[in-house]
C-alpha cells in the first residue's frame, strides 16, 4: 500500500529524552520494579493551594469555554506586575502573552524571527527541544559549550565570535538558571550580552522557567537591561514555581507588537490557554508567594542533600548548582573505568543493574555532546529515596558482571561506539 511520504522535518524530528526515559521507568514500575524516579524535571509537591481551590471553583463556575488568544486581561495584568516587582522588568499587561507552558514559546520565537538558513547560537548542554524548534524553521544551530570551569555561565566571547563570524547570525538562546547544569548568568553577564546584542539584527530567546530557584544571589532577566524588550522573548512557567506542570500554564514577556504576533500564532495553533487554568494561575500569583518560597526552600534542601550524598561516591564529583532543582555530577572517571557512555550508565542504573530496584536519571548527552560524562538528577522524590538512589548508584557501578552483560546486550552504550 502506498502511503504519503513524510516531510524531512518529521523524518528528522528529535524529542525530549526525559519523556522516553519516563515511559521506560513507568513500564518497569508497572511490572513491579521499585524505580526511584529522578529523570524528569517535575515537582513532587502538590500544585499551589490557591490554584487548586480556584481552578476547581472556576470549572464549576463555567470557565470552560474559549478565551482570548493572548490570555485573560486580569491574568496578563497580574503577570506583568509579577515580573515588574520581582525582576525589575518594565512591563505592562500589553507586554504579556499566555500559553500552555513555557515550551510553546520556543516554537513561536522561531516563527517570529527565523528564516531558513539563519544561524542561532545555543549554549550546550541545551534543553533538547531547542534543536527541533530551530529545525521547524530550517535554521542552523551553532553551539558554544558551557563548562564547569566557568560555572556553566554563558561565555560572552562565544557570542562575540558568533556575531562576528556568522553572516546569517539571527538569534541567541539563553537559559538561566540553566537546565541541566544549574548554572546562572550573572547580572554582569547579562549586561555584557545586552551590550553585544543592542543595535544588531539579532534576537534573544530567554528561557527562564527556574526564575524562582536561584540559590545564591537572585534571578536576573536580560529583559531588565536597557533596549532588550524589542529584541527579546522571555519565557516563564507555572510548572516549577507553583508545581503546576500538568495544568500547562506559562507566559512570555516581550515588546507589545511581538506579543500581538505571538497571540496570532496561538490563535492559529491552539486558540487559547484554558481560562480556568489561567484563573488558577492568577490565584497562585496573588495569594501563594509565601507558599512558593517555602517550596523553593524545600527544593534547595533536597539539592543540597543530593550534592552531599553524591560527593561520597568514588568517581563522582557534584557541585552545588547556583540555581534549579537539578544536580549535574561529573561521572567521567566511572564512565572511563566501565567503558560506558553516561547515558548508557543512566540506562544501566534503570534497567540493568538490578532486577528489583532501579534509578531513573538522564545522561548528560541527552542535552548535546557537551553533556557527555555527566548525569542529570532531578530532586522529585522524598529525601530517603534520594539517599537510596545514591547508595544504589555507588553499589551498582561495582557490579562488574552485570555491567558487562548490559553492555553486551546494548552495545550502543559502549564508550567510543558513537
Ligand atoms: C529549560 C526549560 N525550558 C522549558 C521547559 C518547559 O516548561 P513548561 O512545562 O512550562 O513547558 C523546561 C521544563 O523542564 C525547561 O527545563
Amino acid at each position: 500500500m502506498t502511503t504519503p511520504s513524510l516531510s524531512a522535518f518529521a523524518r528528522g524530528l528529535t524529542a525530549e529524552t526525559a519523556f522516553d526515559v519516563l515511559a521506560v521507568a513507568k513500564k518497569l514500575k508497572a511490572a513491579g520494579k521499585d524505580v526511584i524516579e529522578l529523570q524528569i524535571g517535575d515537582s513532587p509537591y502538590p500544585s499551589s493551594s490557591s490554584a487548586l481551590v480556584t481552578g476547581k471553583a472556576a470549572l464549576d463556575a463555567g470557565h470552560t469555554h474559549y478565551g482570548p488568544s493572548m490570555g485573560l486581561p486580569e491574568f496578563r495584568a497580574g503577570l506583568s506586575k509579577l515580573v515588574r516587582d520581582e525582576f525589575g522588568i518594565a512591563a505592562g499587561p500589553e507586554n504579556v502573552v499566555v500559553a500552555p507552558g513555557a515550551k510553546p514559546f520556543e516554537q513561536f520565537f522561531c516563527e517570529l524571527f527565523l528564516e531558513p538558513g539563519d544561524a542561532v547560537l545555543v549554549f550546550e548542554p541545551a534543553f533538547p527541544t531547542y534543536a527541533p524548534n530551530l529545525a521547524r524553521r530550517g535554521a542552523a544551530m551553532v553551539t558554544a559549550p558551557l563548562t564547569p570551569e566557568r560555572e556553566f555561565r554563558p561565555d560572552l566571547g562565544a557570542v562575540e565570535r558568533f556575531l562576528r563570524d556568522e553572516p546569517r547570525a539571527k538569534a541567541v538562546f539563553l537559559n538561566s538558571p540553566h537546565n541541566p547544569t544549574g548554572g546562572v548568568a550573572s547580572k554582569s553577564d547579562l549586561e555584557g550580552l545586552a551590550a553585544l546584542l543592542r543595535g544588531t539584527n539579532v534576537a534573544l530567546f530567554s528561557d527562564e522557567p527556574y526564575c524562582h530557584m536561584v540559590w545564591s544571589g537572585r534571578h536576573h532577566s536580560p529583559l531588565a537591561e536597557p533596549g532588550m524588550m524589542e529584541r527579546t522573548v522571555a519565557a516563564y512557567t507555572f510548572s516549577k514555581s507553583y508545581s503546576m506542570s500538568g495544568w500547562r500554564c506559562g507566559f512570555a514577556v516581550t515588546a507589545p507588537p511581538l506579543a500581538d504576533l505571538i497571540g496570532k500564532m496561538i490563535n492559529t495553533a491552539i486558540s487559547c490557554t484554558p481560562p480556568f487554568v489561567q484563573l488558577a494561575g492568577l490565584a497562585a500569583i496573588t495569594h501563594d508567594a509565601a507558599e512558593r518560597d517555602r517550596t523553593m526552600g524545600e527544593f534547595r534542601k533536597k539539592v543540597e542533600l543530593l550534592v552531599r550524598e553524591l560527593g561520597t561516591v568514588p568517581g563522582v564529583s557534584a557541585v552545588m548548582p547556583v540555581g534549579t532543582f537539578y544536580v549535574f555530577p561529573d561521572v567521567r572517571p566511572i564512565c572511563r573505568r566501565l567503558g560506558i557512555t553516561s547515558h548508557g550508565l543512566a540506562m544501566y542504573l534503570l534497567e540493568g543493574a538490578d532486577d528489583r530496584v532501579g534509578v531513573a536519571c538522564l545522561g548528560g548527552e541527552c542535552f548535546g555532546t557537551a553533556g557527555q560524562g555527566f548525569l542529570r538528577f532531578s530532586t522529585a522524590e522524598p529525601d530517603d529515596r534520594l539517599r537510596a538512589a545514591v547508595a544504589f548508584l555507588a553499589e551498582a557501578v561495582t557490579r562488574t558482571k552485570r555491567i558487562e552483560e548490559y553492555l553486551e546486550a546494548h552495545p550502543k552504550y559502549r564508550a567510543g561506539t558513537n
